[in-house]
């Protein structure tokens, strides 16, 4: 099938080049061309375990082409995917809808016969009703359709959740004509065992936000739990699995840890609060869960200030720095809301990340190492704060440790009695101490 679609984030991306391995013709469309021409080259600007190779490939085969004229692109294809950003607006909350309604006008220019714009863009209900009136000024009804489609890859296991994700949503409103072009489309994944599910337009548009916010509900959960486990010398991880095996509740997004970021959960909750607000409907768990999310990362912070005593002078290196591990995106890292206090309170910082320096860290003053020995051996407290592998390997014994350097393991990756280090004090999240 003859795919164009328009946006190379993370969503556009990694359809685009997973849609064309599937067998189809992709053209991906985007409008920074200093992308576009990495992404000829066959560079991937992002970081996405396995994405590269999967590229490669694809333009070798000719089944994947980049351009940023989005004219021809459109007249080239029968169905047409929108996955460009929709960003919280400058008030704080709203998604920002611009990028989508400029492309819905770029499409209506380009109709030429008949198109399936499948929107993928996480957007408010009622965004695809919309993006029909704008296509609607200069095109007649039968010369199209709008659907929704949602995606829920995961940043760092995007290919795996896109080949094998447990249900593809579509919404539409002529699904007489639209679901076997899409049935057919996603014919290779549904025969891996993924559900097709078929509603209208608006309920698949909401599916995606109440996904994200029924994950974001349940990590706060476990959070608070954790907070609970702390001053009860209980064991989080025990509940998590205590609770996680009811099949009700599922043991998935039941890590405690250092507050939820990223490009999606914290933008998306704000979102479906603002819309429920529009329709006047109080989505009073969801404000709470934005709340207690907050909170959290102020909690962490005085938490590092409580484990040192005082901050002031104190060497505190971080291993890891973006919102998880596999990935480079520093959007609503946690680490962005802790590191100013401690700055702040006077605290010396450096850090170590996989993916390298990232410039979204706005002071100068904290360090960017190249090594995990350089943040084991020069603080007085090292705060693991992402997950990576090579972070869960470590062997302290291996490195010229300073005696009662403090190991603050946000993610949980190690058993307190394997910790056997005499020289370390090691804290973790929602279970007992290790002294
Ligand atoms: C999320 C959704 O999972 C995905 O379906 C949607 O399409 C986009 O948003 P992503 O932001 O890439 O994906 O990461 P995810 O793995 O869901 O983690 C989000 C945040 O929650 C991270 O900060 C992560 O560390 C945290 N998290 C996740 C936990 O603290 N505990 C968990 O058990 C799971």
């Amino acid at each position: 099938m003859k795919i164009t679609i328009i946006g190379t984030g993370y969503v556009g991306l990694v359809s685009g080049v997973l849609f064309a391995d599937l067998g189809n013709d992709v053209i991906c469309v985007d409008n920074d061309n200093k992308k576009i021409n990495l992404l000829k080259k066959g560079i991937v600007p992002i970081y996405e375990p396995g994405l590269e190779e999967i590229l490669k490939k694809n333009i070798k085969s000719k089944r994947i082409k980049f351009t940023s004229n989005i004219s021809e692109a459109i007249k080239l294809s029968k169905i047409i995917f929108i996955a460009v950003g929709t960003p919280t607006a400058k008030d704080g909350i709203s998604a920002d809808l611009k990028n989508v309604y400029k492309v819905a006008k770029d499409i209506s220019k380009n109709i030429n016969n008949y198109k399936i714009i499948v929107n993928k863009s996480t957007v408010p209900i009622g965004t695809g009703d919309e993006v029909e009136k704008i296509i609607l000024r200069k095109n007649k009804k039968n010369k199209f359709d709008i659907i929704s489609n949602p995606e829920f890859l995961r940043e760092g296991e995007a290919i795996r959740d896109f080949k094998y994700p447990d249900r593809i949503v579509i919404g539409s409103n002529n699904l007489k004509k639209t679901k076997p072009i899409l049935e057919k489309l996603y014919l290779p994944i549904i025969n891996k065992g993924a559900k097709f599910l078929v509603v209208s337009r608006r309920s698949s548009e909401l599916i995606k936000y109440a996904s994200n916010a029924f994950l974001a509900t349940k990590i706060t959960f476990i959070n608070e739990i954790a907070n609970l486990c702390e001053s009860t010398n209980t064991n989080v991880e025990d509940i998590a699995i205590g609770i996680g095996t009811d099949q009700r509740i599922g043991s998935r997004f039941l890590r405690a840890g250092p507050a939820f970021g990223g490009s999606c959960f914290p933008k998306d909750i704000r979102a479906i609060v603002k819309t429920a607000n529009k329709f006047s409907v109080d989505l009073s768990i969801i404000k709470t869960v934005i709340k207690s999310n907050e909170n959290r990362k102020k909690l962490i912070t005085d938490k590092i200030i409580k484990i040192l005593g005082s901050v002031r002078r104190k060497r505190i290196g971080f291993l890891g720095v973006t919102f998880k591990a596999n990935t480079d995106d520093m959007r609503d890292s946690q680490f962005l809301k802790i590191y100013p206090k401690l700055l702040k309170r006077g605290a010396l910082l450096s850090y170590y990340e996989p993916t390298g320096k990232k410039y979204e860290i706005k002071s100068s003053k904290i360090k960017f190492v190249s090594s995990i020995k350089q943040i084991l051996e020069n603080n007085d407290m090292i705060v693991i704060h992402t997950e990576w592998d090579e972070f869960r390997s470590i062997n302290f014994s291996n490195f010229n440790i300073k005696k009662g350097t403090k190991i603050f393991d946000l993610r949980n990756l190690y058993k307190i009695k394997n910790i056997s280090n005499k020289k370390i004090r090691y804290y973790s999240i929602g279970r007992p101490n290790y002294e």
